[in-house]
């Protein structure tokens, strides 16, 4: 589907010759003389239509007008969200109903913001899953024209979207493949191929180079599945090598059963969806090979599933991560955090000037705050204040949690540097926990993505998210960086061999050890 934008109000979109036109009005907004003013201001007369959020009208041919069919939908005070709402329901009743071209006439009051919305809202009602159909149902809609009342003006904005839309479509595609296709091995092939299309560099390890670079924790997880693993880098540059790079942590987790702490039967497919987090990075430099903007961004995706099998983890076991912490394995469900940690150490290897992680991480968070906002957790407030904009200008809310040190206490043991899982309360604040002590110093987000990253039942499917928060962040991020000078290009630590470590539980980490209990390492942010 292909969008364009054009200058428009209400005398020429009634010129415009497509299949179905879609008239968004505000209300209190004054009627001019042309056709499609007086046909709302009739209409409005007869009580036919209003321009309260959620109303419409449809017509067939109306006189004076081009298009073959005519709605007229109410959308309030025509804030982005309203905007979204109307363009979403109305585009997703015209799935399948004879309309290929169509055209979105925005209130003349919409600005930038209203263009964004209309374009996120349209793509994301004409998107439909085919990989895996036999008989695909089609959409029919391929080219959606924007108009509004400064196109210029507006030109940015739209440019943003269509990217990020382009990204969210390949999130949710990936999102949405089945586990038995949307394996490590194919997450890898879909990463080199995005590279290869977009001229960026990416790396994808296998079990050995995984091995050698002593990232223990990691394959302890993926040891269960017959399914080898990866790890992808992936390395834009869209500045001057000497700027420090934004890292994106993606978690791949292509299946979690559970491992031996297996999961219960009922909405098990449902974990397929866990690797969320790594359709969202990959999603996100999908957008950056359209935008191309002047940053370097790094993405890093540890990928493997989670299965119980004669050769997995099982609770009890204590593990040794790249960073030289050794972790006591209680529960094998809490896997996630387990590939994460030894990508956050390795990220600091690019000298990043902010490490955001993306997971689908707990069902604690869906428990906090539902499937509306994502769960932000940040060591560092501009950081955190620059993922909360972006995420409201995106439409791609997050709220932040705390990361007080009393929450870390639950992860002490006897046996290991710290456990994998705390007690049930604040679960998704622990498992935040647990990743503050491998990410050291540089700041750090990671966003909790386990109630956004999909929906369940009959609108079952990915949603993209957060591709839109991500994307928005790393635009606002242009120009921030260039004092923040990298001691050594990013660029060359892509290539580099493993850590200079000996990738044993008595030696230390080449960095900082966090020492025996958990309180040091909770300090550190
Ligand atoms: N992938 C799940 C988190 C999840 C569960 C997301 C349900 C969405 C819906 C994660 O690996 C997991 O299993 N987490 C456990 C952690 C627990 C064992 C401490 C959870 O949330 O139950
Ligand atoms: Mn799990
Ligand atoms: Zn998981």
């Amino acid at each position: 589907m292909d969008f364009e934008l054009k200058t428009l109000g209400l005398d020429g979109a009634a010129q415009e010759k497509c299949d179905a036109l879609l008239v968004l009005l505000p209300e209190g907004a004054k009627p001019g003389a042309d056709p499609l003013s007086r046909m709302a201001t009739d209409a409005i007369k007869a009580r036919s239509f209003d321009t309260k959020p959620g109303k419409t009208l449809q017509s067939w041919r109306p006189q004076g007008i081009a298009a073959s069919r005519v709605v007229l939908a109410g959308v309030g005070d025509a804030s982005p969200r309203r905007i979204y709402a109307a363009v979403y329901s109305l585009v997703a009743s015209l799935r399948n109903a004879g309309v290929r071209r169509l055209v979105v006439c925005l209130p003349a009051a919409a600005d930038g913001r209203g263009v964004r919305a209309a374009v996120a809202a349209a793509a994301e009602a004409c998107y439909v899953y085919v990989s895996t159909r036999s008989k695909p149902e089609g959409v029919e809609i391929d080219r959606v024209v924007i108009g509004c009342a400064d196109a210029p003006a507006a030109r940015a904005d739209f440019a943003t979207a269509r990217a990020a839309a382009l990204g969210i479509e390949l999130a949710r595609e990936l999102g949405n493949l089945p586990p038995n296709r949307a394996t490590p091995t194919r997450l890898g092939e879909e990463a080199k191929k995005l590279a290869k299309a977009a001229g960026f560099r990416c790396e994808v390890l296998g079990p050995k180079e995984v091995a050698k670079a002593g990232m223990g924790s990691f394959m302890a997880v993926a040891q269960g599945s017959e399914e080898p693993l990866r790890f992808i880098i992936l390395n834009y540059q869209g500045a001057a090598a000497s700027q420090a790079p934004v890292v994106l942590v993606g978690k791949g987790i292509t299946f979690d059963s559970g491992g031996i702490s297996i999961k219960p039967a009922p909405d098990m497919d449902e974990m397929k969806f866990d690797m969320g987090g790594a359709a969202s990075v990959l999603g996100t430099f999908r957008a950056l090979a359209e935008l191309k903007p002047r940053i370097n961004v790094v993405g890093l995706i540890p990928t493997c599933e989670n299965m119980p099998s004669g050769r997995a983890f099982k609770p009890g076991d204590v593990i040794t991560s790249l960073s030289g912490q050794t972790i006591e394995v209680l529960n094998t469900d809490a896997e996630g955090r387990l590939i994460l940690c030894d990508a956050l150490t390795y990220a600091a290897r690019f000298k990043p000037r902010a490490v955001i992680d993306i997971a689908t991480l707990t069902g604690a968070c869906v428990i906090a705050l539902g499937h509306v906002r994502s769960g932000l957790f940040a060591t560092d407030d501009t950081l955190a204040d620059a993922l909360l904009q972006a995420g409201e200008l995106a439409l791609d809310p997050c709220w932040r949690m705390p990361l007080d040190e009393e929450y870390g206490e639950g992860l002490k043991t006897h046996f290991a540097d710290v456990a994998n899982v705390g007690g049930r309360a604040a679960g998704s604040v622990t498992a935040a926990k647990f990743l503050q002590r491998f990410a050291g110093k540089q700041p750090w987000a990671h966003l909790d993505i386990a109630g956004t990253a999909w929906k369940s039942g009959a609108a079952k499917g990915a949603t993209g998210r957060p591709v839109g928060l991500l994307v928005q962040y790393l635009l606002s991020q242009q120009g921030e960086g260039a004092a923040a000078k990298a001691a050594k290009p990013g660029a060359k630590a892509l290539a580099k061999a493993p850590v200079k470590r000996a990738g044993k539980a008595a030696s230390p980490a080449p960095r900082k050890r966090a020492g025996a209990g958990s309180r040091a390492a909770s300090r550190a942010g």
